[in-house]
């Protein structure tokens, strides 16, 4: 990494006072959110995880969350697919406040959402087929025949066509991410969640990834929301960068202000420098 990068932070500075507020990032008129993020709180017993997080996402782009672990990113999407309530603030999608409908409601606003987990989450009892398959039997009445097609043209997109039939115990880390790419498509969403997508795969692997990622995005569209601590990926398949530090958005901006920003702390992180305000608590 450039040696700039390495700027010894000035240790009279608080940072967590600077950081303290957060950012609130003025939209842009030209572009239009489905998911919007208002003040959002989360604390799990006295541990304050979310503590006042603002960010609207950006239709049709790639919007990477960057952050060190436990910073609360993973919660952040969980909030999102409304899996989890928020102890106070908003998570607006498709124009509805998630916590003022009916769990019905949300489910079918859920449906709408294609979601990546870390490890793929496939079912293991499945093969990759019937794995790509349950949401499309689980969720619509299309006929098998229907269902064959679909599968079989996203698991042609993800390069799968030849795996069907394996377990996922069978496949390699990289075939398990892709066969939950293809199935967090399925239902056509509007909006496609990846929680650390490249977690365990070689650097290689992680480059197709994101390759795929862009690929199909540029196929299809949608709102795409990654969850990610590789800068690489975030580099390479972003076209805005959130960052999240102690729960609040610190950091907002497209990939190039991200990677050129002044912040000791967005600097640190972007080049993985020990140095910095971010310490190992
Ligand atoms: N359901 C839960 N109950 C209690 N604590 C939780 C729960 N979910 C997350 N946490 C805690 O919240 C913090 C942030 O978690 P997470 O969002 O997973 O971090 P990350 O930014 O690494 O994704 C962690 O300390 C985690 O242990
Ligand atoms: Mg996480």
């Amino acid at each position: 990494m450039s040696s700039h990068l390495a700027t010894r932070p000035d240790e009279s500075v608080d940072y967590d006072e600077i950081y303290a507020e957060g950012i609130i990032v003025e939209k842009d008129p030209n572009l239009t959110h489905s998911v919007k993020v208002r003040d959002l709180k989360k604390s799990f017993g006295s541990f304050d995880v979310l503590t006042g997080l603002n960010l609207d996402f950006a239709d049709d782009s790639i919007t990477t969350i960057l952050g060190p672990s436990g910073t609360g990113k993973s919660v952040l999407l969980k909030h999102i697919v409304g899996l989890l309530e928020p102890d106070s603030g908003i998570v607006e999608v498709f124009g509805q406040d998630l916590w003022r409908i009916s769990e019905k409601e949300r489910q079918e606003i859920r449906k709408r959402f294609g979601v990546l987990f870390q490890d793929g989450a496939l079912f293991g009892s499945m093969n990759i087929y019937d794995n790509v398959a349950f949401p499309l039997r689980k969720h619509t009445d299309k006929r098998e025949s229907e269902i064959r097609e679909i599968v079989m043209s996203r698991l042609e997109e993800v390069g799968l066509t030849k795996a069907v039939g394996k377990f996922p115990g069978e496949v390699s880390g990289g075939m398990k991410k892709r066969a939950g790419f293809a199935r967090a498509l399925v239902l056509n969403p509007s909006v496609v969640m990846f929680d650390e997508p490249d977690s365990g795969l070689d650097p290689v692997r992680t480059s197709l990834l994101n390759d795929l990622i862009l690929k199909v995005h540029a196929e299809h569209g949608g709102t795409y929301i990654l969850v990610t601590h590789d800068i690489l990926t975030a580099r390479k398949v972003s076209d805005y960068v959130g960052v999240v530090w102690k729960g609040k958005l610190i950091h907002y901006g497209d990939t190039e202000e991200a990677f050129n920003s002044e912040m000791p702390f967005v600097r640190q992180f972007l080049s993985g420098n020990s140095v910095g305000p971010l310490g190992m608590d």
